[in-house]
């Protein structure tokens, strides 16, 4: 690769292997990356908002991460297999998603929590097994605004800035998550809405 690709605070390296995965031959910069994979993006937002499809299913949550990645990254739509700084183990990952997708059918079945603190409880979850080597924050956000948009509500607005770059809104969402992993939601619940 011509360049190195630039990582803002917790966002994930991408193995060697990674990267030869990247589809656009021609960049030179990484800005062009980015906008590159933003167009993709666009698209696959458009392809999801587009059609009512079953959200808290395997090969939906697969098939919308290779429609936002698939322009830009070979192995778009299809999980991790080396091990990342954060994530699980990645030989865990399909059992994890399985479990993770059983158990918010159950919680919405049963009521377990209000619908956007099972909203948010998934999308932690989600982005903590980390499933895919890139895209993993925007995709479990995304994956999180379908499930709330089928069950009639808004979209989460997410800080109302891109958090893919570094600011300190990204640092609010990222110290959030974090306080989630030891299993308080208050400040992640807050975050979402805000
Ligand atoms: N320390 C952390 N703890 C929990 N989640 C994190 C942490 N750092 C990053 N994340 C999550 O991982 C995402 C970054 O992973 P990545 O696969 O690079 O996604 P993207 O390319 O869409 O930004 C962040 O948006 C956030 O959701
Ligand atoms: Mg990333």
């Amino acid at each position: 690769m011509a360049f190195e690709i630039e990582y803002p605070l917790g966002a994930t390296p991408l193995s060697e292997e990674e990267k030869e995965g990247l589809i656009p031959k021609h960049m030179t910069h990484h800005a062009e990356l980015n906008e590159w994979e933003q167009l993709n993006i666009y698209k696959g937002e458009e392809w999801a908002w587009s059609r009512n499809r079953e959200i808290l299913n395997l090969a939906y949550l697969k098939q919308l991460h290779e429609r936002m990645f698939d322009r830009t990254w070979s192995w778009a739509g299809t999980f991790r297999h080396s091990d990342k700084n954060i994530g699980v183990d990645w030989t865990q990952i399909s059992s994890r998603i399985y479990d993770l997708l059983n158990d918010v059918e159950y919680q919405m079945e049963h009521q377990s929590f209000g619908m956007v603190e099972i909203a948010t409880r998934f999308h932690h979850r989600l982005v903590f097994i980390h499933p895919f080597p890139n895209g993993n924050g925007r995709h479990s956000r995304l994956m999180t605004d379908l499930l709330l948009h089928k069950m009639g509500l808004e979209r989460f607005t997410w800080g109302r800035v891109n958090l893919v770059n570094p600011s300190d809104t990204r640092n609010e969402y990222i110290a959030a998550l974090q306080e989630a992993d030891r299993g308080d939601y208050q400040r992640l619940l807050n975050f979402v809405n805000s």
